[in-house]
């Protein structure tokens, strides 16, 4: 998936993937994590995500990173909020209050640029992908994040009948790409309603990686 994709998605307004409302998953399984307050969440590939809004009002801090710039310029433009921009390294940072959401790829961002990460929510970022680019997007995640422990959320269902995105990826997927730094837990698992584009049945599966030294 190239850029060029996911800029075509954005100005089409092709955004299937956009939920207008909080994903139940983040409601019942984020305190798994045991964060403090105030610590601050990496949401990569962030799209416009609602989801960030619901980490705020836990008393979050969000960092986002998301390609479109007229993603994020959505997102605030939504909440009627005029953010303020800074550029570093050649990157914008969209920012207000507790939220910064840097402009980009996330595989030119780097932990100068992210900052503090004490956690990680992945929804639609690691599925989003091909499968060739699934790896470097772990390992940048683990780089970026300093092996913050992650809630993951994933879809698995017959890659035969359906092409993605969203890509299935499986538990042993999910293991290759974490078991080294993290005890992967599946915290729950449920049928999509109606299937993957009404194509096939297809689960979705939040998982809870807690790195391994502090577990
Ligand atoms: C499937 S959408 C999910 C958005 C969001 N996570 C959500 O739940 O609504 C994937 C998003 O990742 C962005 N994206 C794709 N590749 C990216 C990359 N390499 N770096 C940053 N963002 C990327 C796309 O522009 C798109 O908004």
């Amino acid at each position: 998936m190239h850029a060029d994709f996911w800029h075509q998605k954005w100005l089409n307004n092709d955004i299937g993937f956009h939920q207008s409302v909080v994903n139940p998953f983040l409601n019942t399984h984020f305190s798994a994590l045991n964060l403090k307050p105030n610590s601050r969440v990496l949401v990569p590939l962030c799209g416009k995500s609602g989801d960030m809004v619901w980490l705020l009002a836990e008393g979050f801090r969000v960092v986002g990173a998301e390609l479109n710039e007229g993603a994020v310029r959505q997102f605030f433009a939504e909440r009627g909020i005029e953010p303020e921009i800074s550029s570093f390294d050649g990157a914008d940072c969209f920012s207000y209050q507790n939220i910064d959401i840097w402009v980009g790829d996330l595989f030119a961002l780097t932990s100068d640029m992210i900052g503090q990460v004490d956690a990680v929510y992945d929804r639609a970022a690691l599925v989003a992908l091909p499968a060739e680019m699934r790896s470097d997007y772990a390992n940048k995640l683990i780089e970026l994040s300093h092996s913050s422990p992650q809630l993951l959320i994933t879809y698995c269902y017959d890659q035969s009948v359906v092409a993605g995105p969203p890509f299935s990826v499986g538990a042993a997927e999910v293991a290759s790409h974490y078991h080294q730094h993290y005890r992967v837990v599946e915290l729950e698992r449920k049928n999509v309603a109606g299937g993957m584009k009404g194509k096939c049945a297809a689960d979705e599966s939040v998982w809870l990686l807690e790195n391994r030294e502090s577990a």
